[in-house]
């Protein structure tokens, strides 16, 4: 079932998955300010919706996942409206990120710029062999502004986010598996099936442990080790009291499959 709307696609398949398609492929899937607030929308939705238990991120047509912001809208702002495309845009991919699902990014093809940004905010990266990857923006004059200078080094390393920063060359599939940008590379029809196995496979355990596993990297990524850890041991307790724990573990005693109910 699709929720109609223009520029971005929200389907939702049967066991649990949904795909976001950014949906402009003449434009190469770039994001404009009313992309931006149909994807948050759609985030909205799926964040909402206990039904949808793992979202992929993917772009329409076979040429671009999302070839970055969409230029033309940016070559008109002056300096408040930069902060707040800026703002807008980081708002929402935050929302991505802090998504209490896994969240699959499934790069199809060109992933530049806020392309790449968004797909920074996801949780895995999966590439097609034909996907290229870059932070161009330097060339036109500006930075990344959807959180890529944040994300980027501590995916891949200081040094080689600045690389692709400042050159604004890009890379190809292999090279973005080599440096641990992507996880998997897939063949072009093979990417959509790759991701919904990963997807698959992450659904199969208690959704209150896939969920806590998330807060639990993304506080430990932005607070102090010692901090971080108080954290860790809180969620690890707190798992104790739902019946998924029970559950998984008498499973495992009884050698049979567990049933989850996130509860
Ligand atoms: N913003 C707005 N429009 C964009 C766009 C973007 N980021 N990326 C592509 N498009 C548009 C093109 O203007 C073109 O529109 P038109 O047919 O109305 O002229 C259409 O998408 C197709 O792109 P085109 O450039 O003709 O395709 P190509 O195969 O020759 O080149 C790219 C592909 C990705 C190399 C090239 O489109 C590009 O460099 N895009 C901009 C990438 C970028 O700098 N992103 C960062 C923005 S902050």
């Amino acid at each position: 079932m699709a929720d109609v709307s223009t520029a971005i696609q929200l389907d939702r398949e049967a066991d649990g998955i949904a795909i976001i398609t950014v949906n402009r492929p003449d434009k190469l899937n770039a994001l404009n300010a009313e992309t931006v607030r149909e994807l948050d929308a759609a985030l909205r939705t799926a964040r909402a919706d206990d039904a949808i238990r793992a979202l992929i991120v993917t772009g329409a047509g076979a040429k671009a996942f999302v070839a970055g912001a969409d230029i033309a809208e940016l070559a008109r702002m002056g300096p408040l409206e930069g902060v707040r495309i800026s703002r807008a845009g980081q708002d929402t991919f935050r929302m991505l990120e802090l998504m209490p699902k896994p969240v699959i990014g499934a790069i199809n093809g060109f992933a530049l710029g806020g392309g790449l940004e968004l797909a920074l905010a996801c949780h895995i990266r999966l590439a097609s062999s034909r996907a290229k990857f870059g932070l161009p923006e330097v060339r036109l004059g500006i930075i990344p502004g959807y959180g890529g200078t944040i994300r980027l080094p501590r995916l891949v390393g200081r040094g080689r986010a600045l690389e692709l920063m400042l050159t604004g060359d890009m890379i190809d599939a292999a090279e973005a598996y080599r440096i641990g940008l992507v996880n998997r590379i897939a063949e072009p029809d093979a990417l959509l099936d790759m991701a919904r196995d990963m997807a698959r496979t992450m659904i199969a355990n208690g959704p209150i442990a896939i969920a806590l596993a998330l807060e639990a990297v993304d506080r430990g990524m932005s607070t102090t080790i010692d901090d971080a850890l108080i954290h860790e041991s809180s969620l690890f307790g707190l798992l104790a009291s739902t019946d998924d724990m029970r559950e998984g573990m008498s499973a495992f005693l009884e050698k049979r499959k567990a049933g989850f109910t996130g509860r």
